[in-house]
């Protein structure tokens, strides 16, 4: 079964506004899916719509085969959300908060506490486990708002920008975690973000929108070849593009041939950041 689907789904806000314009979806299981696209481009609405915290206009969407707008709730026991502004209580500790959502997922109490012991760890943030939220920076809340999402062991992630605010080592340490997530226990992650250099050092397949519209779905392969076949090779400062890697030992020749000295050989494909610009202009 696919784990998130959407089939021409829009949303028309009252005033008019179309954040979203018949967008398709196909998400399997133990995927990390980056949502990818600048600011008011539908990612949040896209994640709201999908949890049922919105009602969709036009097309559908699944998550598990459950229809969010009619049954929130079965959405929510199998479905984590970390939002930029997660609810959770300053006047609790760290750990308090996360006792309380362990109570209201209905977990027991030994149970949540073994679990929450073992993601506050996973997520550095073991020393700070009882100090009160309010005392929490931006970097460890959004921390702790990870660390509740996880915490009744999700089939699906969803995660609304988890590392703007973070340092680069707790970025990393999410990173892991979110890695680990998919790849052991086949948690499907829908990430959204527009920090593309960040996306590409996790996602498995990718979702490219812009005001609302699809530009393009699949893999990392996939989507270079939508915008070149070419590999780029950089011989001491200057730019070549080749069909193949072969063909760059007789490029190197010719120019050493003419009397020019090679130093450095680097072939690489585009980057994400690059393909995103030459699809989306
Ligand atoms: N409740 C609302 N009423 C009217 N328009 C809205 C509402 N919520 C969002 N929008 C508009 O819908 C569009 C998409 O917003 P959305 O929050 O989904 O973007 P986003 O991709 O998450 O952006 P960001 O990267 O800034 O978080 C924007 O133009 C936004 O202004
Ligand atoms: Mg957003």
């Amino acid at each position: 079964m696919k784990s998130i689907t959407a089939s021409q789904l829009s949303k028309v806000f009252p005033n008019g506004k179309r954040a979203l314009n018949a967008i398709n979806l196909s998400i399997d299981e133990g995927e990390i899916f980056g949502f990818l696209g600048p600011n008011g481009s539908g990612k949040t609405t896209a994640v709201k719509l999908l949890n049922g915290m919105l009602q969709l206009t036009e097309g559908s969407c699944s998550v598990f085969g459950i229809d969010p707008a009619s049954a929130p709730e079965k959405v929510h026991a199998l479905a984590g959300v970390v939002t930029e502004h997660a609810q959770m209580y300053n006047n609790l500790t760290g750990f308090q908060n996360l006792l309380f959502f362990g109570e209201v997922f209905g977990i027991n109490i030994d149970e949540t506490k073994r679990r929450a012991l073992e993601i506050l760890e996973r997520l550095s943030l073991l020393d700070a486990k009882d100090q009160k939220l309010l005392e929490y920076s931006t970097g460890m809340r959004q921390r702790l708002s990870l660390a509740r999402a996880m915490l009744h062991q999700p089939k699906v992630l969803f995660l609304d920008e988890p590392t703007s605010g973070l340092d680069p080592e707790s970025a990393q340490s999410v990173n892991n975690l979110i890695k680990s997530l998919a790849h052991d226990k086949g948690t499907t992650v829908f990430l959204c973000t527009h920090q593309l250099r960040y996306a590409e050092e996790i996602c498995t397949k990718y979702g490219l929108i812009n005001e609302g519209n699809m530009l393009a779905t699949g893999s990392f392969d996939e989507l270079h070849a939508l915008v070149s076949s070419k590999l780029m090779v950089t011989i001491n400062a200057d730019k070549y593009e080749v069909d193949s890697q072969e063909e760059i030992p007789a490029l190197v020749k010719q120019i050493v041939d003419s009397g020019g000295k090679v130093y450095n050989v680097v072939a690489r494909k585009y980057s994400l950041e690059e393909i995103y610009f030459a699809l989306n202009f």
